[in-house]
């Protein structure tokens, strides 16, 4: 396949919101693999949360600009002549890690991206390209929250908090793949995919305060309590009653920062992580243990993902699939900040 000297990408220009700051370049060049890198042809994007929280935040000595936005995709490796894992041709999904797209301006809503090699895997048949352009931030997230941070083994019982976001979604399929019994908080709307997807039980957290809820029907007295709860949305409350529902020494994994109104008092939100780190019990600290960790994309966890896919106990829910004109991708974030969405936003960007 010939690879053009230029291409067409979207570019993070300044700081702000979506709307403001990314423009469509029809002449940016294709940039060139090195060791140990491919060239990969996009099929799909996908939006995370982060990229575009992130966007109106990150002063410009943190992040290169301009920047091609975002880090996930799926498409075909099309120079993989300095690769030792793939070969021209071959369909994948990845992703660029923020850390190294902060650096280097690197990102997917474009034609052609390089990504390191330990950063892709091959795309199962079952995945369609969209499906699988979702994958791999939110589905690292979810494996490295319940095995690496969580320990999460067979037989054990797990509280999922947002369980119809995208990561709570991944983490559902991946927790009973490890074979564990599932509880999640979802709203009506994503209550069945919850349930399709494997989860044993279902909590409305519209209807009252989840710590509520869980201090009445999971209580430790009532041998229902739970051996990990994994919070995507990052509930403060839901931490503070922990102890009544989660067993001694087990962890509470947490992944978001919730903003109920949108906005995040940095303040309020650097005295809870202070409390919930360092607060002992014998000054009403909560006797429970509280790992907040941001996502280190390890190849085995892909490779899991992908494995899982292909056995028929992984799939991606996809939200949305927009076009990446003007129109499409500007819809597509508005979609994603919704904070609604049931599954992936994606961006149809090639074949
Ligand atoms: N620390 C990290 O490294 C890391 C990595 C990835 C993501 N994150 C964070 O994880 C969070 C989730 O990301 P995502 O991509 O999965 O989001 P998402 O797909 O956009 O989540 C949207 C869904 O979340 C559910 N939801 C919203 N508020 C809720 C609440 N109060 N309780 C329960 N469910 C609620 C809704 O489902 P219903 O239909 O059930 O209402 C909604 O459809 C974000 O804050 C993101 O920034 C952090």
């Amino acid at each position: 396949m010939s690879i053009p000297p230029t291409q067409s990408t979207w570019l993070q220009v300044a700081k702000g919101k979506p709307e403001e700051v990314l423009k469509f370049s029809t002449d940016a060049p294709v940039p060139k693999a090195g060791k140990g890198e491919v060239l990969v042809k996009i099929s799909h994007a996908a939006l995370n949360p982060v990229g575009s929280k992130m966007m109106p935040m990150l002063p410009s000595f943190m992040r290169k600009l301009p920047a091609v936005p975002e880090s996930d995709l799926s498409g075909t490796v099309v120079d993989a002549s300095d690769s030792t894992r793939f070969k021209n041709g071959d369909l994948v999904f990845g992703i660029i890690p923020a850390e190294l797209g902060f650096k280097t301006g690197r990102g997917t809503i474009c034609q052609y991206a390089v990504l390191k090699d330990e950063h892709l895997v091959l795309k199962p048949s079952v995945l369609s390209f969209e499906q699988a352009a979702g994958i791999s931030l939110a589905g690292a997230t979810a494996h490295q929250a319940l095995t690496q941070k969580g320990e999460l083994k067979a037989g054990e019982r797990v509280f999922i908090n947002g369980g119809g976001s995208s990561v709570g979604r991944f983490a559902i399929q991946i927790a009973k793949a490890l074979g564990a019994y599932v509880v999640v908080s979802c709203s009506s709307s994503s209550r069945q995919a919850c349930l399709a997807l494997g989860a044993d039980e279902t909590v409305d957290y519209t209807t009252s305060p989840l710590e509520s809820q869980l201090s009445n029907s999971y209580s430790l007295a009532s041998s229902l309590g739970f051996n990990l709860i994994f919070d995507t949305i990052g509930s403060q409350p839901l931490y503070l009653s922990s102890a009544n529902y989660l067993l001694p020494n087990r962890k509470y994994v947490v992944i978001g920062v919730e903003s109920p109104k949108g906005l995040v008092s940095t303040g309020k939100l650097l005295s809870d992580f202070g409390m919930n780190l360092l607060r002992p019990t014998w000054l009403n600290g909560t006797p429970r243990e509280w790992v907040f960790f941001l996502t280190d994309v390890k190849t085995s966890y892909l490779e899991d993902l992908a494995r899982w896919a292909a056995e028929g106990k992984f799939t991606c829910s996809v939200d949305s699939v927009h076009e990446w004109d003007q129109e499409g991708v500007f819809a597509a974030y508005a979609r994603l900040a919704t904070n609604k969405a049931q599954g992936k936003v994606v961006i149809r960007i090639g074949a």
